[in-house]
């Protein structure tokens, strides 16, 4: 029986997304800029990969997560087939549309106030605490899927994705990459460091987040944290799933891979969304709006004709109540492209990019 046959339909579609081109982004720049389509997984992000790898990490009926969402909807897509039970408790700043989905699948869901990871509150340590619990219980085995602590998220990364996008594409000057539970850059960031030393490794960091200082300056931490600044408790960015306040076992897997880090603004990633949508025809989530950006700073500090590569984490589907929706767009003091023609920073000074 060939494995396509012992893995459930879902399982078979992850993995093999194409990298494409941004024609239009990389003539402006004068360099060539890929993405590579996580978006096209069956759950619609590369979660699918780490979600399925660490699934097979740990047995048990009940998956129990905690995720800003995308996570849990591969985590409950694959819990689908054997007929697991799947809990996710997710922070309240994400799109509400993930919930949906989630409950769409029959997940349980919980919603708890975004806090920070060292409160017992904190949606990691909601849902771990519920694993517990349910095994005290005894009436069903839980499994807490840890993602941000569970290596095999990287593993599945370091193993699959980073060799995939090298058969895809051995000329690679660069790869840019935001973080979350930082399988994704570790991962793909310290094969392809391995594979081609020469190769840069760029972490894109949203607001709030302190993992740009960490690369920039050895030690984690955001000027928003700075007190009186706090706004909120985690970070400070519409960007969702991206961005922390802690170097994770799966991000130090990799850490010392990356080159070097960049600072993306959330008005920044609106106007690339948006720039995406008119040029390219890509309708794009939040974090991987922040990808292109930086693709284009770094591209943009590279020699004429260098390849940079990024991934499109999940599409716009997913982000209709908030990033995509003007009215919260303006409530959070941001300017809506459409009113007013914006172009993205970035490629805001480069001859030609008035006229597109
Ligand atoms: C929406 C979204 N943003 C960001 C990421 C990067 O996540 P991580 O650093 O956890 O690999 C992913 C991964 O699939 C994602 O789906």
């Amino acid at each position: 029986m060939n494995d396509i046959a012992i893995v459930s339909a879902y399982e078979a579609l992850i993995g093999n997304t194409p990298l494409v081109k941004l024609s239009t982004l990389s003539r402006l720049v004068g360099r060539s800029v890929y993405v590579k389509m996580e978006s096209l997984n069956p759950g619609g992000t590369g979660k699918d990969r780490a979600a399925l790898a660490m699934r097979r990490s740990k047995t048990g009926g009940l998956v129990v997560e905690g995720t800003s969402g995308s996570t849990g909807i591969a985590l409950a897509s694959l819990c689908q087939r054997r007929g697991h039970a799947c809990v996710v408790v997710l922070p309240d700043d994400q799109a509400s549309e993930k919930q949906r989905i989630l409950e769409a699948l029959g997940a349980e869901t919980y919603v708890v106030s975004n806090a920070a990871i060292a409160n017992p509150n904190h949606y990691v340590n909601v849902a771990r605490r519920l694993a517990v619990r349910a095994n005290e219980l005894g009436t069903v085995r839980a499994v807490f899927i840890d993602q941000f602590e569970n290596v095999s998220n990287f593993d599945t990364h370091y193993e699959q994705t980073g060799p995939e996008l090298w058969r895809q594409c051995k000329n690679l000057d660069a790869f840019v990459m935001s973080s979350g539970t930082g399988g994704t850059i570790a991962g793909i960031g310290r094969f392809l460091k391995e594979k081609h030393v020469s190769v840069k490794v760029v972490l894109v960091d949203p607001p709030g987040s302190a993992l740009y200082h960490k690369i920039q300056h050895g030690v984690a931490f955001a000027n928003q944290q700075r007190e009186r600044e706090l706004k909120r408790h985690r970070y400070d960015t519409l960007a969702e799933g991206i961005g922390l306040d802690r170097v994770t076992n799966n991000l130090a897997l990799g850490v010392d891979f990356i080159d070097s880090a960049i600072r993306v603004m959330d008005q920044e990633a609106v106007d690339m969304a948006h720039w995406l949508l008119a040029n390219e025809g890509l309708w794009v989530g939040s974090s991987s709006a922040m990808n292109v950006v930086g693709a284009v700073r770094v591209a943009l500090q590279l020699p004429s004709k260098s390849t940079i590569v990024t991934i499109i984490c999940d599409a716009g589907q997913r982000h209709v109540t908030r990033f995509w929706n003007r009215d919260f767009i303006l409530s959070r003091g941001l300017e809506w492209p459409g009113d007013c023609e914006r172009i993205p920073g970035c490629i805001q000074n480069i001859e030609g990019s008035a006229a597109l």
